[in-house]
Formats: structure tokens, sequence, C-alpha cells
């Protein structure tokens, strides 16, 4: 039998996902490794780490499936974004990376956004924040010279487990976008923005598309890891953009809600020319030559946990959510807006905090555990709002992947204030998928991702909206709406 390798990069574990060519999920298999966090605000990782992983999750894949040692034909990644590995002369690794979490370079955006000023938008179509490259890179060039001094080439997390595997260097487009140092665009390294801060161009790795293929698993490797004969390595993409790709979203019209700890909303886009100014995220996908925009929502499963770790401890989440069916939409105007940890889209602002807003003597914890739900569902709206008034676009269909699609209540609540009907998936496997679907394509089983979504995703359900929910909505939405505003101060 001949297999895809998909692997996976996040922040807690490596995830492998051994698929077949009709789109048949082998085997997966997880390995995971510690964050580090030397102080408050920093988070970073060994990448020597993530081999280890990667070497464990492969081995464990085979063990399962003993004719993957001679079946896997391609190899491809997905990976956290943003996250900055560096390398010296000899490729050793120079310090920890320095992840996408990580909140210690506020000054360093600063600097770039007063130094790049409209060229920063133009360019790179996203505004400089804390968890982007370029910014962590000026850290070091600051705070670490002795490391500077040495810096060879730089990467990002899954371009070195691709390295690792064959003996290449290089990153693609749709993760040398959230390093904020690409001319999105004309898919080069922008010259303007290397120059303006004194970056070396040659640090910056070649760049490739996600299907081409970077070499082979090297034959040094090919033993340890339990496999035999040649398998090709594609270079892979971003999370978000494989997660998208993973759930089939391969043109314009169809959205991405993801709610895990993190809430994402997505669109295709087939041009990079929309004027999102910053408010969006924006950058090439890992399907040739398109893009996507994405809203975060810093806390959105993560509000939830917190919830019921603050006030239902010993109750699972069946039992939290059993009554919010109970509840009037609206939750009898109590809002919740899910700024725990600051805000990301629509409101770039570290400072913010959540708040529980209009609790009446009448709320029992249906309604705020109701709130909840509905405060996380509009805050992906104002992402979805984003793209429907600066760039004319409408879901008339939504996927819902992560915690959201797994409650019945919460899936309709999606449907009501999106507007639009939501599609849970058959096999839910995140971005690890799209990983598999790049290798496929890369050795030659399919023309294209459209090709390869059409055989290899499927869909179990549709949930329509309620056109008398959705009218209520609108009107919690607009009161929602008003909290961040009248509340921005307050945090400052
Ligand atoms: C995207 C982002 C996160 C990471 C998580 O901009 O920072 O979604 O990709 O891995």
């Amino acid at each position: 039998m001949s297999y895809v390798l998909g692997l996976d990069l996040g922040t807690g574990s490596l995830k492998g996902l051994l698929m077949t060519k009709d789109g048949t999920i082998v085997a997966t298999q997880f390995a995971e490794y510690p964050l580090i966090t030397p102080q408050a605000g920093y988070s970073e990782q060994n990448p020597l780490e993530w081999l280890k992983a990667a070497e464990k999750v492969i081995q464990m894949i085979v063990k399962e499936i003993p004719d993957a040692a001679t079946g896997i034909k391609g190899i491809s990644f997905s990976g956290q974004m943003h996250s900055l590995v560096l390398l010296n002369k000899k490729n050793e690794v120079l310090r920890n990376a320095i992840l996408w979490n990580d909140v210690r370079t506020t000054e360093q955006c600063r600097e770039i956004t007063e130094t790049l000023k409209e060229d920063l938008i133009s360019i790179t179509k996203n505004r400089a924040l804390e968890g982007f490259t370029l910014p962590k890179l000026l850290w070091v060039k600051e705070k670490e010279p002795e490391i500077w001094q040495q810096v060879e080439h730089f990467l990002l997390p899954k371009d070195y487990l691709g390295y690792w595997l064959t003996g290449n260097q290089q990153m693609e487009y749709s993760d040398a976008a959230g390093t904020l140092l690409l001319d999105v665009e004309e898919k080069c390294w922008s010259k303007k923005i290397v120059d303006a801060f004194d970056i070396e161009e040659r640090i910056c790795p070649r760049l490739v598309y996600s299907t081409d293929c970077i070499g082979a698993v090297r034959e040094e490797l090919l033993e340890r890891l339990g496999l035999q004969g040649e398998i090709k390595v594609f270079a892979g993409g971003a999370d978000n953009a494989c997660a998208a790709v993973g759930a089939g979203i391969v043109k314009e019209g169809v959205g991405l809600a993801s709610i895990g700890t993190s809430g994402v909303f997505l669109s295709y886009e087939e041009t990079g020319d929309k004027q999102y100014d910053g408010d969006l995220h924006y950058f090439n996908h890992v399907a040739k030559d398109a893009y996507y925009s994405m809203g975060v929502t810093l806390a959105a499963g993560h509000s939830l946990t917190w919830y019921k770790n603050t006030f239902a401890k010993n109750e699972t989440y069946d039992e939290l959510l059993e009554g919010v069916t109970n509840i009037p939409v609206g939750s009898m105007e109590l809002y919740f807006t899910p700024y725990i940890v600051g805000e990301r889209t629509p409101h770039a602002d570290s400072k913010v905090r959540g708040s529980f807003i209009g609790i009446d003597i009448n709320h029992t914890r249906d309604h705020f555990t109701r709130s909840v739900l509905e405060g996380i569902t509009f805050s992906l709206k104002d992402s979805q709002i984003l793209m429907e008034e600066k760039a004319g676009k409408s879901f008339k269909k939504i996927i819902s992947v992560g915690g959201g699609a797994k409650n019945k209540e919460w899936l309709q609540i999606q449907a009501d204030i999106f507007d639009a009907t939501i599609v849970t998936m058959g096999t839910e496997q995140g971005p690890a998928m799209g990983a598999a679907m790049l290798a496929a394509v890369g050795i030659g089983w399919f023309a294209d991702l459209k090709e390869c979504a059409a055989e290899v995703v499927t869909y179990k359900e549709e949930i329509h909206a309620i056109p008398e929910n959705v009218e209520k909505y609108k009107h919690s939405y607009k009161k929602y709406r008003e909290i961040y505003p009248a509340t921005k101060n307050f945090f400052q």
C-alpha cells in the first residue's frame, strides 16, 4: 500500500498522520515537548525537542503500520507560524526558538511600525504584532548581539524539520508571509525591509511553493526512522493555511471557524490585492498563488476552559453546557467579551481584558455559560464582518472545527450569529490533514489541492440558521460591539 505522511509541528506536540490516496486515515500518532517560559511573556522551545518528537512519531507510525516502512511515498509539514529558529555557520541551533505566543517584542513592533510607515501594510499586508518573526529578529539583534553575530540562517519550525529530514534549507510562502519580511504580492524577500533594519538578505532562506519537492529523506536517517527507499519531502505550510486546506476550503465563499485555544475565522482569497489595511492577517496560501485572510481571537476555547475551571471545576463540558439550550438567544442581555488575555482581531490590544456586562438578578449560571459561547462567537463574527465590509465577501457556508464543533447548541449559535449554514467535518484531523494533502499533491496523486480536497475531505452535518434567531442576534451583536469602545480606556 502507498501512503503520504503529514507532520504537524504544533505548540504542544507534533502530530503525524498517515493517509492513503482515497483519503483513509490509517494512523495518527503524537509526541509532546515542553514549553520554556523563563519569564512572564516569554515563550520558547528547544528545536531539538521537535526533532526528537518527529523521530518518535515516525517510529510509532511504522510500528503500528509495518508496511509504511516501504509504503510512504511523500512527507510534508504543517507548522506553528512565526516562531524563530536561528542557525550558525555549521547549521547548529544558536538559541531556543522564540515562539509565536511570546510577547517580549512590543518595543520592536513600535520601531517597525514607525520606520516602515505605510510601506509596512503595502508590502507585508499585515501590522507588526509581537508574535511575528521580524520583531523577534530585531530583539535578538539588540539584546543578544553575541548570538546575532553568529547568525547565518533563520528558519521557521517546520522548515527546520524539513532541513533535518533532507539536509536542505528553504521556506515556503505561507510561512514566509508571517515573518513580516516578505513582499506578499511580489513573493520575494523585501529589500526595502531587510535594508531598513540592516538585516543581511543572505540569512533569509530560498523561497519555494508548498508542494515543491525539497529533497528526499537523508540516507543516514532512513534506518533510524524505520523507513526504506526514496521518500520525497515537500515544503509544507503554515498551520492555519494547512488547517483550511484540511477542512476543504480551497475556494472563495466558504469560511472556516476554528475554535481551539485561540479562535480563527479564515477565508480563501484568489488574489493578494484586497485592502484589509492590516485589520486582518492577510497571508500567502499553500495553494499556489492564492492567499487567505484571517482574524484571530486570542482566547476562544481558552475563555470557555477558564470559565469551566473557575466556576464548574468538577463538571464535564457536556454537563456544563447542558443547560444552555434552555436559555433564550442573547442570554437575556448578558454579554461576555472574551478578551481575557488581550485581543488580536479586530482590536489589536494587549491591555484590554474580558468582561461580563448586564448582570441581572434573574440571570442564572446557565445564562453566564451561554453568554460565554455567544461572546466567543461574536468575536469571530467581528472578523467575518471585516471581510464582508472591506472586501465584499459573503459566506453562505462556514466549516466549523475544534471545540466549537463538539456541541450541538454551540453549532446552532454559530449558524445563527454568522447567519450561514454551518458544516461539520467527517473526520476532523486539523492541520496534519492539510500537510498530508500537500504531500499527496507533491507526489502527483492529484493535480492540485482542489482535486485532492474533492477526493479526501468529507463532511458530516449541516446546521442551518434559524431566521428568528438571526434577527435576535443582530440586536445582541450590535450591543456586543459597543462594549470594547466603552471599556477600552478602563484597561489602559
Ligand atoms: C497565527 C498564529 C497562530 C500560530 C499557532 O498568526 O500566530 O495561529 O500559527 O500555531
